[in-house]
């Protein structure tokens, strides 16, 4: 692989970002199960856009504004809240509606990476978009952030990271240790995803919580082919926005 090819790392928790560059970097948020497969699903239902936020109190902020406003704490809707975080909430018609979200590690992680050059959001759900837009990129860095539990590193996330980075080690360059260390996770969990990811701690949470079909869901590929990008305070669907005006 040329020194020159773009350089691929995996973070494999947000607690280790500050340990990262993040200038001239396009970070990829990975949170499998469940925010960035269903943020994936309501820009496909039609969002306008969603406003990812660290807390309960600016996401309540939001909801007196008129937002559809989603809280998830612990894998459970918080409390006077209309949505939680299961992907099956959004698959509607939600054409025109603007959305706020919270939710456990989802969203923490991606404000923890807001010095990047750009951020966008993996799942999944959109796993075959996003290495298509990765591999049009020009940054010379990509960063996948897996969001983990609570800063603890998680399987799903890491299986995540390793198959973006089986998917694009042609054009990229693994250039650290959680690069290596995820794509050969996701090499062992090829054989029997399921297995891996039953051992998941969030999978096996998300059953005692009698939410499994949420888990299974998540898993599955390309359900959504959107590309979650954060534009200012916004995540929008990239295929969405067209490129500014040139001049006046
Ligand atoms: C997270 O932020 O880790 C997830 O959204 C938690 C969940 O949805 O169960």
């Amino acid at each position: 692989m040329a020194d020159s090819a773009p350089q691929l790392r995996v973070c494999l928790s947000p607690a280790l970002v500050p340990h990262q560059r993040l200038d001239e970097t396009t970070v990829v948020v990975i949170d499998i199960l469940r925010a960035t497969t269903s943020m994936c699903v309501a820009l496909d239902h039609g969002v306008d856009h969603i406003v990812p936020v660290a807390s309960i109190e600016a996401c309540a902020a939001l909801k007196a504004q008129g937002y559809l406003a989603a809280a998830e704490r612990n894998g459970e809707t918080v409390e006077g809240f209309e949505f939680g975080n299961s992907p099956y909430s959004f698959m509607r018609d939600l054409r025109g509606q603007r959305l706020a979200m919270t939710t456990t590690n989802g969203t923490q992680a991606l404000h923890a990476a807001r010095a990047a050059q750009q951020i966008v959001i993996g799942a999944f759900a959109n796993i075959t978009a996003l290495c298509a837009w990765l591999q049009a990129q020009a940054t010379p860095r990509v960063l996948l952030l897996c969001s983990g539990w609570k800063n603890n590193p998680n399987l799903e996330d890491t299986i995540f990271a390793g198959a973006v980075a089986e998917r694009l080690q042609a054009s990229h360059r693994l250039a650290d240790d959680g690069a290596v260390m995820a794509l050969t996770l996701y090499r062992a969990a090829q054989a029997d995803p399921r297995k891996y990811l039953n051992r998941s701690s969030h999978f096996q949470r998300l059953i005692a919580l009698g939410i499994q079909r949420d888990a299974k869901y998540c898993l599955r590929g390309d359900t959504h082919p959107v590309l979650p990008i954060l534009v200012g305070e916004r995540l929008v669907d990239a295929r969405r926005v067209t490129a500014a005006p040139a001049g006046i």
